[in-house]
């Protein structure tokens, strides 16, 4: 479904993402894991028509999306929510839902994938007449990523959505994740917390410096020796 190859990127003269080639497959749980600073963020601007590519090339659902515009790479069926989040913060949650459906024609069908958010974060729909500014943070973690729900993405890319979370609250996520992913919804996550997130995902890339420095299943990453020492605190 995505495919990125030989990837490089960066801001003005500083390049950042040297070679990254990656795969994600149609229904696939895809994590990219790495420490502070090494591209991940980057890699998901890079791929989302954020920041456009300096080489290398990426194609989603078969078609060339290497440097085009952000909103017509969602219209694709690519949904990318930041870790900014970027809600309208003096609009209802219910609101910043719909917002997230503006491409879509057919109410009914808007309607039903309302439904199927609240279903899913059933705090949204406690506090759907409730502003999106006065959320707490983990409510807007999973307002964010039910608004990118909302325009039905063929491919939902999620940066970081248990940062600052509380341990409760980081589980909520992931449990939300994983229902997603059950739900047959194909998930490219970038997480620091590389154990939850080996647990759920198919595969996972490890970004170093720019670089893949390392991939492979879930469970054989969580047994590789390496990432054991380095991100797991297991030796
Ligand atoms: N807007 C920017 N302008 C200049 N440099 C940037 C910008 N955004 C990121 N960088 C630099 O690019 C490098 C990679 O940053 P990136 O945000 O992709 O890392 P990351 O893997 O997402 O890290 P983290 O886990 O801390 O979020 C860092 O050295 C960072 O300082
Ligand atoms: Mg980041």
């Amino acid at each position: 479904m995505l495919e990125v190859n030989h990837l490089q990127a960066g801001y003005g003269n500083l390049n950042v993402l040297w070679d990254v080639s990656l795969n994600v497959r149609q229904g696939e749980f895809v994590a990219l894991i790495g420490s502070n600073g090494a591209g991940k963020t980057t890699t998901l601007r890079a791929i989302s028509g954020v920041i456009s590519p300096a080489a290398g090339e990426v194609r989603f659902m078969n078609q060339m999306i290497t440097g085009m515009a952000p909103h017509r790479i969602s219209q694709q069926g690519l949904s990318y929510i930041t870790e900014e989040l970027n809600l309208f913060e003096g609009m209802t949650v219910q609101d910043n839902l719909l917002l997230g459906a503006y491409t879509r024609r057919n109410g009914r069908q808007v309607r039903a994938s309302l439904e199927q958010v609240f279903d899913l974060f059933p705090i949204l729909k406690e506090r759907s007449a409730q502003m999106a500014g006065t959320l707490s943070g983990g409510e807007r973690r999973m307002l964010a990523i039910g608004r990118g729900l909302m325009s039905e993405p063929d491919l939902l890319m999620v940066d970081e959505p248990s940062l600052g979370l509380a341990p409760k609250m980081v589980m909520n996520v992931f449990q939300a994740l994983r229902a997603l992913h059950e739900r047959g919804v194909t998930l490219l996550l970038v997480e620091q917390n590389v154990h939850n997130t080996l647990q759920i995902a198919d595969k996972a890339y490890v970004m170093e410096q720019g670089t893949v420095a390392l991939q492979g299943s879930s469970a054989g990453l969580l047994d590789n020796e390496y990432l054991k020492e380095t991100y797991l605190g297991k030796r």
